[in-house]
């Protein structure tokens, strides 16, 4: 599988910020095709991005969305009006799930409109510390999954991203071992739910990824790529990082 890495810049860089980066990493970037490169910016940045990545090799992502299509629902967005920015959306991330109350249902329900869209969606799951150290961390995974994907009946465009909540921003990220040993559990999981479309969808490992790890975590048999948040943010870090994920091809 072609790896996969997907920056997720958070809340960071305006839009003149955003159109700096991509100056700086569109022509090392284009040498690099046998990796997928996404960029997940700000809301404010896609439109201008959009027309920075035309003729190259870099796709969009958002970072959230709301599940209705339209209406009075002041603040949000929708896949709708995502469609014609990007192709790729983060659903699920644990600062969501956290700062933010998402609960599975409602990622349910975004996940449902993400893929009736026909964009591709990234589903965030992870384990706290403590569901780790008491043993929980699988079962919680698997609720997450089950939750999320309930009632979805096709996956194909799927991309999980494991993203242990206890890695993310700390700089101590997990184990190239736990990292592969989730991704297992979680392939097996989407494999007991969906059959032979578990070999075929990415999953990625996402916490205090940067240059120097990233290539012991793609070259794990079922992690295909990476989701990168505070390393993607300078240009010549992530430049790195695309590069030295070369190593599966
Ligand atoms: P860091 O790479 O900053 O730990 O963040 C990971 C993350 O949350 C990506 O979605």
């Amino acid at each position: 599988m072609k790896p996969l890495i997907i920056a997720n810049w958070k809340m960071n860089k305006s839009v003149n910020e955003s159109l700096s980066f991509f100056n700086q990493i569109i022509d090392p970037l284009s040498k690099i095709n046998s990796v997928t490169t996404v960029i997940c910016p700000p809301f404010t940045s896609l439109s201008e991005l959009n027309k920075s990545i035309a003729g190259t090799n870099i796709k969009l992502g958002a970072q959230n969305i709301y599940f209705e299509n339209n209406g009075a629902y002041t603040g949000e967005i929708s896949t709708s009006m995502l469609k014609e920015l990007c192709s790729y959306v983060i659903v699920g991330h644990s600062e969501r799930r956290t700062l933010f109350n998402e609960s599975d249902l409602e990622i349910n329900m975004k996940l449902k409109a993400v893929i009736n869209e026909g964009l591709t969606p990234i589903l965030c799951i992870g384990e706290s510390i403590e569901s780790r150290t008491n043993g929980n961390a699988n079962q919680v995974i698997g609720e997450q999954i089950t939750k999320g994907l309930e009632k979805i009946a096709s996956i194909n465009n799927l991309v999980i991203a494991y993203e242990p909540i206890w890695a993310i921003g700390t700089g101590k990220s997990a184990s190239s071992e736990i990292a592969q040993e989730m991704s297992v559990i979680i392939r097996s999981k989407i494999h007991e739910l969906y059959g032979v479309m578990s070999e075929k969808i990415p999953i990625l490992y996402g916490g205090s990824v940067n240059s120097e790890n990233i290539k012991d975590f793609v070259s794990k048999d079922d992690i295909n790529g990476a989701l990168v948040g505070s390393a993607s943010l300078d240009p010549k870090s992530f430049i790195s990082i695309v590069s030295e994920s070369q190593i599966q091809t």
